[in-house]
């Protein structure tokens, strides 16, 4: 296996170890590293050095003096769909809330359309595309939820791309099961008969194709109730998935209280969590995943990240990517709102972005910090340091890209 020698990096910044921190150490458990070089073998870190120390190698690359980062990872992501909605936009803009576009059969239900009339090939192009452009601002792992097919043959589909993305593309996705994403016509006024539907008819059969890792529901008024969202997460449970619930993102129902109970991985959104969502999730280890570009897009408050971080929950930054709430796929333009609407700090939002969300899709054990053991996804940013990383607004700093040990950028 060829060795591969990243030699004089200004600042190495890294989160340590493979679980999620919140409370003090997702700012205090950062370490910067001055005058640092990394040692890869193959598609695996060997060596952090320190201190100007660089072992001999044939095959090196100069940071010259720059930023190096673990690969960011993006965590919630609606990748697979088909069309855009930019038909929406000027709705909104004269008042209409996400939740009347929905009912009035526009928001996901239009997606729906568009997806279920996209062949597979269709797809999987508009994804790698997406996954490309991503990879090229260093975001190296990926999670894909389906949730655009809404019956058998379409969510199936749609997991089938994200198995090739993997397979085929070489790209590192995270399958996500999200049949509960909304009620499809088939089921309109039903959301107990959909669920059923769901827990007889698809996920038996994701499950024998062993399609995805997580299962995920959206928990909110006029889609899923924390009932039915419980039902859906201990089926899911009984097969095997982990869980992921989208709660609290327009109201707080009981979604996040109830991730708390059950243990899910993660709690998405909770732009409206309270008191009682944030003591369940700090009690059941879950780990939140803020979304700051819907938040921005939606024209919405800000989750409470503080208030979270303060009691002990972790908190990942994701970008949501889909083409409804937020039709960006720019995390480096999340961490930047993190840290202005968050308040969180340079650190903070790193660990957010790094090893938070490596935890969130269950990957904190080979990725998400700059460690011997880890796999090789590194970043050297045009950046000469964290702060200035966070601090700049919608631009791709990316300047090197490596993705198990290989030079993408
Ligand atoms: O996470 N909140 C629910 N689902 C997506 C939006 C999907 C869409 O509008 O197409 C979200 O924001
Ligand atoms: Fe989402």
């Amino acid at each position: 296996m060829a060795m591969l020698l990243i030699k004089n990096i200004g600042v190495l910044a890294t989160a340590v170890g493979n679980n999620a921190h919140g409370g003090a150490a997702q700012h205090n458990g950062v370490r910067l590293i001055r005058d640092a070089a990394v040692l890869i073998n193959g598609d695996a870190i060997v060596r952090v050095c320190e201190n100007g120390e660089a072992p001999e190698c044939d095959n090196v690359i100069d940071a010259g003096g720059r930023l190096v980062t673990a690969g960011l990872v993006d965590a919630h992501t609606h990748l697979i769909f088909g069309g855009w909605r930019q038909h929406e936009v000027p709705l909104k803009l004269r008042g209409a809330g996400y939740l009347e576009i929905l009912k009035a059969g526009g928001g996901i239900l239009n997606t729906l359309t568009a997806t279920r009339k996209a062949t597979e090939d269709e797809l999987y192009e508009r994804a790698e595309k997406a996954l490309n452009e991503m990879l090229l601002s260093g975001v190296t792992t990926v999670e894909a939820k389906s949730g655009y097919g809404l019956d058998v043959e379409n969510e199936l589909k749609q997991l089938r791309v994200i198995r090739r993305l993997a397979n085929e593309g070489g790209f590192s996705v995270v399958p996500t099961f999200m049949a509960a994403h909304a009620v499809p016509p088939e089921f309109k006024g039903d959301p107990d008969g959909y669920i059923e539907f769901i827990i007889t008819e698809i996920l038996p059969k994701v499950a024998d194709e062993e399609l995805c890792e997580f299962v995920d529901v959206f928990c909110e008024t006029g889609v899923f109730d924390v009932t039915q969202s419980r039902k859906m997460l201990e089926f899911a449970s009984i097969y095997g998935f982990k869980t992921k619930i989208h709660a609290d993102e327009i109201n707080a129902i009981g979604g996040s209280v109830l991730a708390g109970e059950i243990g899910a991985v993660s709690a998405e959104h909770l732009i409206a969590i309270d008191g009682a969502g944030i003591s369940s999730m700090a009690k059941g280890g879950v780990i939140a995943c803020l979304l700051p570009g819907t938040s921005l897009y939606l024209n919405k408050d800000f989750a409470p990240a503080r208030k979270m971080i303060e009691a002990g929950v972790p908190v990942a930054i994701c970008t949501d990517f889909n083409p409804g709430s937020c039709p960006s796929s720019n995390l480096q333009l999340c961490m930047n709102l993190g840290y202005l609407k968050y308040r969180m700090t340079p650190e903070e939002v790193l660990t957010a972005v790094t090893l938070n969300a490596a935890c969130a899709v269950d990957r904190g054990d080979t990725i998400g910090t700059v460690e011997a053991g880890k796999q090789a996804d590194l970043v050297i940013w045009d950046a000469e340091d964290l702060d200035y990383l966070v601090y700049r607004m919608g631009s791709n700093l990316a300047k090197t890209v490596i993705r198990k040990g290989k030079i993408v950028k």
